[in-house]
C-alpha cells in the first residue's frame, strides 16, 4: 500500500481558536493516526511576519500553537511536526519558485486583491501597505507544500485558491525541469471547514470574533453566551442552518446528537438552553487537552525539543531534495 502524504501549516500570528481546532487541528490529528497517511504539520512563522510586526506576539504565538498541537494529542514520532523557519530549504525553494511564477497569477490572489480593493475603497493608492511578502504569499505556501511532495493539503475553504496556485507552479516547474513535483490537492472538510465566529462571520483573528481554544471554562461559557442569535423567544421554531450555535454544535457532536439538536431547534429550544448545552459539549472535549496545554505552556523547553526533533526529521528529506532541485536547474559544482 502506498502512503499518502498530507501536509498543513498554521500561521503563528495569534492564539489558536475553535475555528483552527475544528477546521485544521482536529482532522489533522485524526489523519496522523491513520496508518495509510504520512503527515507533515508545521508552524508557518515566516508567513506570520507578513502581517504581524510585533516580535513578542510572533514568539508567543509560536509557543501557543506548538503547545496546542501537542496538547491535542499529536504523536510527534508518527507525524513530522516542525517550525517552518527551522527548515532553510523551504526559503531556498521559495526563491526558485518565485523565478517560475507568473506575476499575473499572483495578481489574482484573493488576499492581495482584497487589500487592493480596500485601498481603492478608501481612496488610497492601490498598493498602499502591500508588501512583496503579501503579494508573493502563495509562492511561499507552494514552497511549503511542494518541498514535501504532499498529495493532500487539508485547509479552510479560503485557502483553496492557494492550492490551485501551488499546482500551477508545480506544473510549470515540471515542464521546465526534471524534478517531478507532486501536484497537491486541497482537502476541505464538508460542513465545518470554516467555523463561524461570535458575530456570524468566519471565525478569524482579523474580525476579532474568535473563541480562544483553551480559554478558561468560565471564559468559554462567557464567549459562547456572546454568540449572536436572533430575537426568537423560547417555543418559537428556530432555523438550525443559519445559526452559529448550531454550526459549532455540528462541529463537536456525533450524528445522533446533531439530529437531536436539529429537532430541538424545530421545537423552539430557548437560545440560553442551546448555548448551555453547547458549552457542555465543547468543554467536555476540551477539558483534558486544556490541562495538558497549561502544563506545556509552563515547559517551553520540552516544546522546543519536540520542534527540533521534527526539524531534524524533516531535513532528512529537504536537504537532499533541495540539492536535487538546484542540480536540475543548473546550480551545481563546476566539476
Ligand atoms: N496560509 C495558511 C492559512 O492561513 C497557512 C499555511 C501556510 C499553510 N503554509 C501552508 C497551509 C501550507 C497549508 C499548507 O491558513
Amino acid at each position: 500500500m502506498s502512503t499518502i502524504r498530507t501536509l498543513t501549516g498554521i500561521t503563528t500570528s495569534g492564539t489558536p481558536h475553535l475555528g483552527n481546532y475544528v477546521g485544521a487541528i482536529k482532522p489533522a490529528i485524526e489523519d496522523s493516526r491513520n496508518e495509510a497517511i504520512q503527515a507533515f504539520y508545521f508552524m508557518a512563522d515566516y508567513h506570520a511576519i507578513i502581517k504581524i510586526r510585533d516580535p513578542e506576539r510572533v514568539h508567543q504565538s509560536s509557543l501557543e500553537v506548538a503547545a496546542t498541537w501537542l496538547a491535542c494529542g499529536l504523536d510527534t514520532d508518527r507525524a513530522t511536526f516542525y517550525r517552518q523557519s527551522d527548515i532553510p530549504e523551504i526559503m531556498e525553494l521559495c526563491w526558485v519558485l518565485n523565478c517560475m511564477t507568473a506575476k499575473g497569477l499572483m495578481n489574482r490572489a484573493h488576499a492581495y486583491k482584497a487589500s487592493v480593493d480596500a485601498n481603492l475603497a478608501e481612496g488610497n493608492d492601490a498598493d498602499t501597505a502591500v508588501t512583496m511578502g503579501l503579494f508573493s504569499y502563495p509562492v511561499l505556501m507552494a514552497a511549503d507544500i511542494l518541498m514535501f511532495n504532499a498529495h493532500k493539503v487539508p485547509v479552510g475553504r479560503d485557502q483553496v485558491q492557494h492550492l490551485e496556485m501551488a499546482r500551477d507552479i508545480a506544473d510549470r516547474m515540471n515542464h521546465h525541469y526534471k524534478v517531478g513535483f507532486t501536484l497537491p490537492e486541497a482537502v476541505v472538510g464538508d460542513n465545518v471547514a470554516v467555523l463561524q465566529g461570535l458575530d456570524g462571520r468566519k471565525m478569524s483573528k482579523s474580525y476579532d470574533n474568535t473563541i480562544p481554544l483553551f480559554e478558561t471554562e468560565k471564559r468559554l461559557k462567557k464567549s459562547i453566551n456572546k454568540i449572536k442569535t436572533n430575537l426568537l423567544e423560547p417555543g418559537e421554531p428556530k432555523d438550525a442552518d443559519t445559526s452559529t450555535v448550531f454550526q459549532i454544535w455540528q462541529a463537536f457532536a456525533d450524528e445522533s446528537r446533531i439530529a437531536e439538536m436539529r429537532k430541538a431547534f424545530e421545537n423552539g429550544i430557548a437560545w440560553g438552553e442551546a448555548k448551555k448545552q453547547l458549552f457542555e459539549l465543547v468543554n467536555e472535549e476540551l477539558k483534558g487537552p486544556r490541562e495538558r496545554y497549561l502544563e506545556l505552556m509552563q515547559d517551553p523547553g520540552f516544546v522546543e525539543a519536540e520542534l527540533l526533533k521534527g526539524a531534524a526529521k524533516a531535513r532528512e528529506q529537504t536537504v537532499p531534495f533541495m540539492e536535487k532541485v538546484r542540480r536540475a536547474m543548473g546550480i551545481r559544482p563546476l566539476i
